[in-house]
């Protein structure tokens, strides 16, 4: 029988429930497609901290790269909030993005159709369906750029840096003009490029990549023109292209439009195709151990991780149907609603794989 090795990293406050439910629906549809997933547990974040002094141990770095992909639950937390930047845990997920080469990270933002009530828009405002391609650039930007603090004239400041290479933005320009070419081709690349040079720069060579694509059709939008779009015409998009704060904040405003941030998966791609794959959202601390989070953005992130990095996009297609499925029968607080039962963590996963089973 086939077998595949992921690092599972559950991480802190929501991230070791929701990554227990999304191994059970896994393992699930693994024994109904006929492979096995075999799951080495290693510590990112503030769990890394407590343990080892470090949100990222050389192990985990280790198991990451001898295994077929990474699967990461979420990290930060209350506790770690007052560590300086380089040791918090945060500091941890960038560099495991950075180290693996996870240039390129794909959000997508789709409207299941039994939430639609869920999605704060007004029906009229969703259009008939709701399916935004996030191509966030993962590994430069602002997150990466140098940043510190001073004393100036007696008081203290701070600064980071936003600086970006050609070759930078041509490695995800390619990303989001390839997905495009898969999907509608249409590409919208999202910048600042009315104040920031690195944005002038940023559309200057998407224009450029985009000549190898003629059929993509191509347009550009200020970050803040995008933003109020996404809430009043969210069906004009189909592929967003944008950098690494910018795929941030855009990609948590998707997520609520298609109903919860509970509800979107993703994937960080390098170079070579190594994926490592995480929910949208955070650690959730204020309900963390609860049996209250919804798994279902981490089930869907395994759904991609079969998909893209183990070859198996029959057992991806059986959890994304059973997803929808699941949504029918009960759900999490966050997407409660249509009569439905309100459950925990734990009963959502148990009701995706019962639909799974049924399959
Ligand atoms: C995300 C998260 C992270 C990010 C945080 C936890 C550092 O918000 O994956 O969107 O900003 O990239
Ligand atoms: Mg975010």
């Amino acid at each position: 029988m086939k077998e595949y090795k992921v690092a599972l990293l559950k991480g802190d406050g929501i991230g070791p429930e929701i990554v227990d439910e999304t191994v059970k629906v896994l393992n699930k549809a693994a024994e109904k497609c006929g492979f096995m997933i075999k799951y080495t547990q290693e510590l990112i974040g503030g769990a890394a901290i407590d343990q080892t002094g470090s949100p990222l141990p050389q192990q985990t770095i280790d198991t990451c790269k001898s295994s077929d992909a990474v699967f990461l639950g979420a990290v930060g937390g209350y506790k770690w909030d007052t560590l300086p930047g380089d040791q918090r845990p945060e500091a941890g997920l960038l560099a495991i993005r950075s180290t693996l080469g996870l240039f390129a990270n794909l959000r997508p933002a789709i409207i299941f159709s039994p939430l639609k009530a869920a999605s704060p828009l007004k029906d009229s405002v969703i259009g008939d369906c709701l399916d935004i391609m996030v191509v966030r650039e993962l590994t430069g930007g602002i997150y990466f750029g140098t940043r510190g603090r001073g004393m100036e004239d007696g008081a203290e400041y701070a600064y980071d840096t936003e600086k970006y290479s050609v070759t930078e933005i041509e490695r995800i320009a390619k990303i989001g003009f390839e997905m495009a070419m898969k999907r509608s081709k249409k590409l919208c690349s999202v910048d600042k490029a009315n104040v920031l040079e690195s944005s002038r720069l940023w559309r200057e060579t998407v224009i450029n990549v985009a000549k190898n694509y003629p059929e993509v059709e191509l347009r550009h939008l200020y970050v803040d023109n995008c933003s109020m779009q996404l809430v009043c015409n969210p069906s004009q998009f189909d592929v967003i292209l944008t950098s690494n704060i910018f795929g941030d904040i855009l990609s948590d405003e998707a997520s609520i439009i298609s109903g919860s941030i509970g509800m979107l998966p993703s994937a960080s791609l390098s170079e070579q195709g190594f994926g490592l794959y995480e929910p949208i959202h955070g650690s959730a601390p204020d309900i963390a151990g609860r049996n209250q989070a919804n798994p279902l953005a981490s089930i869907l992130s395994g759904a991609m991780m079969l998909r893209h990095s183990l070859s198996e996009p029959a057992a991806a297609d059986m959890i994304e149907t059973a997803v929808n499925r699941a949504l029918l029968v009960a759900r999490t607080a966050d997407i409660a609603g249509d009569g439905l039962p309100s459950v925990g963590c734990r009963e959502m996963g148990d009701v995706v794989c019962a639909e799974i089973d049924a399959m």
